[in-house]
């Protein structure tokens, strides 16, 4: 990128000297012209091949055979806020109907019932129940309140209504969506409910197409949609797309217990300092064993892991672990986290909060994190093992607990891409843009390993550079890029007066932004595309080291975001 900068900057210095030089000095004037011109080339294409910036000062280090990289205890001092995202205040949620959505009472048809079950952790659960409320809708159904999947990996018995508020959801989608909490009698008999799957990712015409046959068949009017979790595409109309957000952020509510807990615990963090930091770790045993990361323990490690790993009897051995993480598709372990909060400027008097399972290592793994940040917290050292007694033994109201107090810290950290991340990033754009952290692992991975040849300052100010674009900040992904529940652009609307204020400078505005960025998604309707980082060394070195503010928003979506979720993954491990 900067390279092609320079060769622009050079372009048009010479296409300035051409007519400048010929009309007025001629010659021999060209001839000392071009030697100027040339001369401190050599230069700089050094500095655009191997040798870092100068202020890097990564070659006299070597030198001196010192480690410069001594991480200080305190954050930035700069004026940066750290607690806020810039320019959120030009934006809020909105997810309010249309005059033309019609009532639901207007619309459902008598005796046409949708059942569903959904799948997998509580997160991926919900992605299921608020998408069965829009399929519900399409198909002008009754939706019978979901059925929880007991049986995932994380074995949970609790039902809906002893996760989610259940006539909170009923009451509030009244208008929407018509919700009971069994299927009717049918004289002395219940309906029988045929059972089926859709597609992955179906859309409102995939539902005409494939469910409504079934329905409309005199003898089934009910039908149950088996393993719903991803099964409503990421495109579809506003109406419904709104529909999805009143679900997602306002309809379902946890019970008034775990509400209670979880507001307990937010109150606890908030009474020890101003503002927190949450961070969903996910550095667990099965997640690192199924993802194939290695992370240098060894003989011990590999063992381990690859113990784990042949749980899964259709998971290959990875042949090439290191690849895994080079890619990004590995989480930071918790000193990396560690490292890159501080960079960013999170001092050590920051109080964090560490949802999390089984810590990959235990304490051992911990111990560099906690150094880093010694205010640390999770729901079991703020909350005594009677409080959590009612929840301890079901992963979902326990990971509920968890997305309470992520939901509500100042800056909440991903370190993986599963279905909590996903889920509270998204949550969190339509609350206000409250910061979410996503690491870039792939460009942070080769950072993490140099860092050893490296001063602080080079490394901090890196992190920074590739953080640009994964801090949470408005527009930072592109409107319909991404799965919906991450990114649920047509639910977030922006105030008038940030276009008064676009006026100003020379940048594109965010109308005209928008509107190539939509020129730029086109059609396709596979919006998951990632832009390409650079992967050869040689490109790295091209990108400018300059001190980066990663909350500056004239990003240009660099950050981009998830891959398409590894399917396979979500199924066996999602939360
Ligand atoms: C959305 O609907 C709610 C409830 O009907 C109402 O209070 C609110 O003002 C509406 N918001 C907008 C932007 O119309
Ligand atoms: C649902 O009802 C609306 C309004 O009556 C109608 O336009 C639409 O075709 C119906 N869809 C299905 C799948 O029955
Ligand atoms: C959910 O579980 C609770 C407690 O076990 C039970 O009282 C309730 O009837 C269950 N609800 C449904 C719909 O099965
Ligand atoms: C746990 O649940 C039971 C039954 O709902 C209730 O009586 C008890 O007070 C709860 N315990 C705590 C610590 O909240
Ligand atoms: C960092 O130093 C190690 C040896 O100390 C060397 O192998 C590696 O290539 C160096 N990396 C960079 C980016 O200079
Ligand atoms: C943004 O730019 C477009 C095209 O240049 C222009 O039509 C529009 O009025 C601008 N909007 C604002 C708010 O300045
Ligand atoms: C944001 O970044 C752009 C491009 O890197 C830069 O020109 C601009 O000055 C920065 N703005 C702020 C407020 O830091």
């Amino acid at each position: 990128m900067a390279f092609q900068r320079r060769r622009n900057h050079y372009y048009h210095r010479f296409r300035f000297l051409i007519p400048f030089i010929s009309s007025i000095f001629g010659g021999l004037l060209l001839f000392f012209a071009l030697l100027s011109f040339l001369a401190p080339s050599p230069n700089v294409s050094d500095h655009t091949h191997r040798i870092p910036p100068v202020q890097f000062n990564a070659a006299s280090d070597k030198a001196i055979g010192v480690s410069h990289f001594r991480v200080p205890r305190n954050g930035a001092r700069s004026g940066r806020d750290l607690w806020t995202s810039r320019n959120a205040k030009f934006y809020s949620g909105c997810s309010n109907a249309s005059n033309k959505f019609r009532k639901a009472n207007a619309i459902t048809h008598p005796n046409r019932y949708l059942l569903i079950a959904t799948s997998g952790g509580l997160n991926q659960q919900r992605t299921g129940i608020t998408d069965a409320v829009v399929a519900a809708r399409i198909l002008n159904a009754t939706l019978i309140v979901p059925k929880l999947d007991q049986k995932s990996f994380w074995k949970d018995s609790s039902n809906f209504s002893e996760i989610f508020n259940v006539n909170w959801f009923i009451s509030f989608l009244s208008k929407d969506v018509n919700i009971i909490h069994q299927l009717p009698k049918r004289g002395r008999k219940t309906w029988n409910a045929h059972s089926m799957r859709v597609p992955r990712k179906c859309s409102e015409r995939c539902y005409q197409n494939r469910v409504l046959p079934v329905l409309l068949k005199r003898m089934c009017q009910a039908i149950q949609l088996s393993k719903f979790d991803y099964r409503l595409a990421n495109k579809l109309e506003t109406d419904l797309q709104k529909l999805r957000c009143r679900v997602n952020y306002h309809a379902l509510k946890f019970t008034d217990s775990i509400e209670k807990m979880g507001e307990k615990l937010v109150h606890r963090m908030r009474a020890r300092s101003k503002h927190y930091i949450a961070l969903h770790l996910r550095f667990e045993p099965d997640m690192l064993a199924f993802s194939g990361c290695y992370y240098g323990g060894g003989e011990k490690e590999r063992r381990e892991l690859g113990k784990i790993r042949r749980r899964w009897k259709t998971l290959h051995q990875v042949s090439n672990p290191e690849k895994e993480r080079r890619h990004g598709k590995c989480p930071l372990t918790p000193e990396e986290v560690g490292l890159m909060l501080r960079a960013l400027g999170y001092g050590q008097d920051v109080h964090i909060y560490v949802a999390s399972g089984e810590v990959y290592g235990g304490e051992e793994t911990l111990a560099p994190l906690k150094a880093l940040f010694p205010n640390f917290y999770s729901k079991e050292t703020i909350a005594s093992k009677q409080e959590l007694e009612n929840f301890s033994s079901y992963s979902s109201r326990m990971a509920a607990l968890d997305f309470i107090v992520c939901d509500e810290s100042d800056v909440f950290v991903t370190n993986n891409n599963g279905n909590m991340a996903r889920i509270l990033a998204g949550r969190r754009r339509y609350f206000g843009h409250k910061p979410t952290i996503r690491p870039n692992a792939k460009k942070l991975y080769r950072l993490f390993t140099n860092r050893a040849n490296m001063t602080w300052g080079a490394f901090s100010s890196r992190v920074r550079t590739y953080q640009r674009g994964f801090m949470g900040e408005p527009n930072e992904m592109r409107p319909g890029r991404g799965e919906f529940h991450e990114n649920p652009s047509p639910c977030i609307c922006e105030e008038a007066r940030f276009h008064v204020k676009s006026d100003l400078g020379p940048r594109k505005n965010d109308t005209t932004r928008r509107r190539d960025e939509a020129a730029m998604v086109g059609d396709d309707q596979n919006n998951d595309y990632e832009p390409e980082w650079p992967d050869s060394e040689e490109e790295e070195e091209q990108v400018e080291f300059q001190d980066k503010d990663p909350f500056n928003t004239s990003v240009e979506y660099e950050g981009g975001n998830s891959e398409e979720p590894n399917l396979e993954l979500e199924e066996i491990l999602s939360d």
